[in-house]
């Protein structure tokens, strides 16, 4: 099986307002593939139909090789989640939050596997304070170790770097693209253009309910042909790409 992930002509609505009009995307095992959109544009609600957590309205949405609404079990044993507002106990420490989730994993070693993850994730030295003392940046370092934990084949990570500064975003990316490079599919959503355009093997852009436009960034680029100014070559950022899809033009 090629893709770890298949969206066909996905819907959704909440009540009157129809967010998705049908949906169509694929990711394949082990890139990195982000879903570019503005606010509202349904980012959370795909990736909420795809984690099982909302059911869709037609159309169809394959993770594994198992249909979201008919196989939720299947499926959520082969992902994890991290969701667009960090999703840590704030009574609890940064260890015993990860021991937590590994013992809910049935982990033998819990406390071994807690020990690594606070290491790579530069948490050792808080590991023992309850995350109510954490910064931001903290809570969603622990927030994707805790997703991590049990080695989940595909992982959703829903704006994984909203409110973090610069420091701790590339600290971020850096641990997306190693999951990557060890095998991870990795579904991940952003409104910021950079950071699809620093991680995504591949990008889907979702505009007024549909997939308007998706490709490598090399292939989005060409849908637009570069502008030249006074015999300087320019090369358009994905940002400029992505106002002059979603009908912006005079972005560029
Ligand atoms: N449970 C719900 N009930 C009613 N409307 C909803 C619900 N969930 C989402 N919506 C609406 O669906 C639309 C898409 O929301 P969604 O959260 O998927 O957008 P998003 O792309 O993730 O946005 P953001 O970038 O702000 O996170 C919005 O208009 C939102 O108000
Ligand atoms: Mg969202």
């Amino acid at each position: 099986m090629k893709n770890t992930i298949e969206v066909r002509g996905l819907r959704k609505s909440f009540k009157d307002t129809e967010v998705l009009k049908g949906v169509d995307f694929e990711v394949k095992r082990g890139e990195i593939f982000a879903l570019l959109g503005s606010n509202g544009a349904g980012k959370t609600t795909v990736v909420r139909i795809l984690t099982t957590l909302l059911q869709s309205d037609g159309g169809t949405a394959a993770v594994n090789g198992f249909d979201v609404a008919s196989k939720p079990d299947q499926v959520r044993q082969t992902i994890s989640l991290t969701g667009q507002f960090a999703a840590v106990d704030e009574i609890l420490t940064g260890r015993e939050n990860l021991i937590m989730i590994a013992k809910l994993r049935y982990l033998k070693n819990s406390r071994q596997v807690a020990d690594d993850m606070l290491q790579r994730f530069g948490l050792t030295e808080a590991a023992d304070r309850r995350v109510s003392t954490y910064s931001g940046g903290m809570r969603r370092r622990l927030d994707i170790a805790l997703s991590l934990v049990g080695k989940p084949q595909i992982i959703f990570l829903d704006e994984p770097t909203t409110g973090l500064d610069p420091e701790a975003r590339i600290e971020v990316w850096k641990i997306v693209k190693e999951l990557a490079d060890g095998g991870t599919t990795v579904l991940l959503t952003t409104q910021y253009l950079e950071e699809a355009e620093q991680l995504a093997d591949r990008i889907a852009i979702l505009h007024e309910g549909r997939i308007i436009a998706s490709g490598t960034l090399q292939e989005l680029k060409k849908m637009f042909p570069t502008t030249k100014v006074e015999y300087v070559e320019k090369q358009l950022s994905l940002e400029e790409i992505f106002l002059a899809i979603v009908g912006k033009k005079e972005a560029i």
